[in-house]
């Protein structure tokens, strides 16, 4: 099973160009510009005696802090290594015989199911519909299916899957006996997360399974944190009887204290919702690409004309975009930037104009 190519390789790309990673404007990663918040980067430094103790196997804590934070009952939660690290527990333990994606999404859930064992089938989202998920999906769930997996805003298109579509397909797997596992990876980046997140739906439909991640929203890629929900408890016990002990560190451990920290997550607000309108209302002006309006905190565009890679040229100015050319249903002419602080926006946008324009 072959390695999937994500964004954020700096490592790779500061060697290859012969400089230090600092040196790099890393757009291919979507991360929150605002860092890690402030208050739980100083409980991590004064609390580094942690790392003397194992962590909390049951990781009671951590779990208490999630079920707060969404008003859920804590026996419906597990933790994970990142997000990833639950995507994979969740399907390991699922054992689905045939499943479905979308394509172009989030390459993981492929070598995922792969891994397990899983027959995969493909959604198309068609470019000419901006990819967007439309009822066509509903034609194509049925009862051969035993699980589907929706991204939802959707890596890398940035598109939403509309609340009463999302409710009329939770319905129809429902009926079909197929599970849903939805990605809600980015969900807190989006205009009003508390009308599109499926969690309102997790006590009544034991066929859905949320993932959710820490790492986008609170900048936090590094300490690999993130979490899933389903009320179906028979799931959770084989998620948590085949999970190896203390995947989680103990920093990791104690990145429940983030949902407390209400400035930041207004300051978050505030920086996405002006940012992503701005940015893509710049962007928008360059008539040599296509821009598809974003959802999440970051854009996917198609380059119009024929050149040579883009990557390769904004990298002359040490700018590292994400190519999606090794997304399924997508080819070399598509890009995903991340959405970052206005100074940064502006760069990007100035370069690529001179990119496209001035050779
Ligand atoms: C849609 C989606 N889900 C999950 C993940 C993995 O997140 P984590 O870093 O928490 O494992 C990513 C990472 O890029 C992602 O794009």
């Amino acid at each position: 099973m072959k390695k999937v190519k994500h964004g954020g390789n700096i490592y790779e790309i500061a060697e290859k160009l012969g400089i230090q990673k600092e040196e790099i404007i890393d757009f291919s990663a979507n991360i929150n510009p605002l860092g890690v918040p402030i208050n739980f980067k100083k409980a991590l430094i004064e609390n580094i005696d942690r790392i003397e103790n194992y962590p909390d196997p049951e990781y009671n804590g951590l779990i208490q802090a999630i079920a707060k934070e969404h008003h859920i009952n804590r026996e419906y939660i597990t933790v994970g290594n990142g997000a990833t690290e639950v995507i994979f527990s969740m399907i390991a333990s699922l054992k689905p015989k045939k499943s479905m994606i979308l394509a172009p999404t989030f390459g993981e859930y492929e070598r995922a199911l792969m891994r397990a064992g899983s027959q995969v089938e493909y959604f198309h989202l068609k470019e000419e519909n901006d990819f967007q998920v439309d009822d066509d999906i509903l034609k194509t769930i049925d009862e051969s299916f035993d699980l589907v997996i929706l991204c939802n805003p959707n890596n890398p298109t940035s598109q939403m899957v509309e609340n009463k579509r999302l409710i009329k397909i939770l319905k129809h797997c429902e009926k079909n006996h197929v599970h849903l596992m939805m990605d809600e990876a980015f969900i807190d980046f989006v205009d009003e997360p508390t009308k599109e997140t499926m969690l309102p739906y997790i006590m009544n439909y034991h066929n859905l399974i949320i993932v959710k991640a820490l790492t986008k929203f609170y900048a936090l890629p590094g300490l690999r944190i993130g979490y899933g929900i389903t009320s179906n408890v028979r799931l959770l016990e084989r998620v948590n009887d085949h999970k190896e002990p203390w995947t989680i560190n103990s920093y990791a451990a104690m990145a429940g204290m983030v949902f407390k920290d209400k400035i930041y997550r207004e300051k978050s607000r505030e920086w996405i919702t002006s940012e992503r309108k701005d940015f893509f209302d710049e962007l928008k002006k360059i008539n040599k690409i296509k821009v598809y309006k974003p959802n999440g905190n970051y854009i996917l565009f198609k380059l119009l004309e024929e050149r040579k890679d883009l990557r390769e040229v904004l990298l002359k100015k040490k700018i590292l975009i994400r190519s999606c050319s090794n997304y399924k249903n997508l080819d070399e002419s598509f890009y995903r930037i991340a959405i970052k602080d206005k100074g940064l926006n502006k760069l990007f946008a100035k370069a690529l104009k001179e990119v496209l324009y001035e050779s």
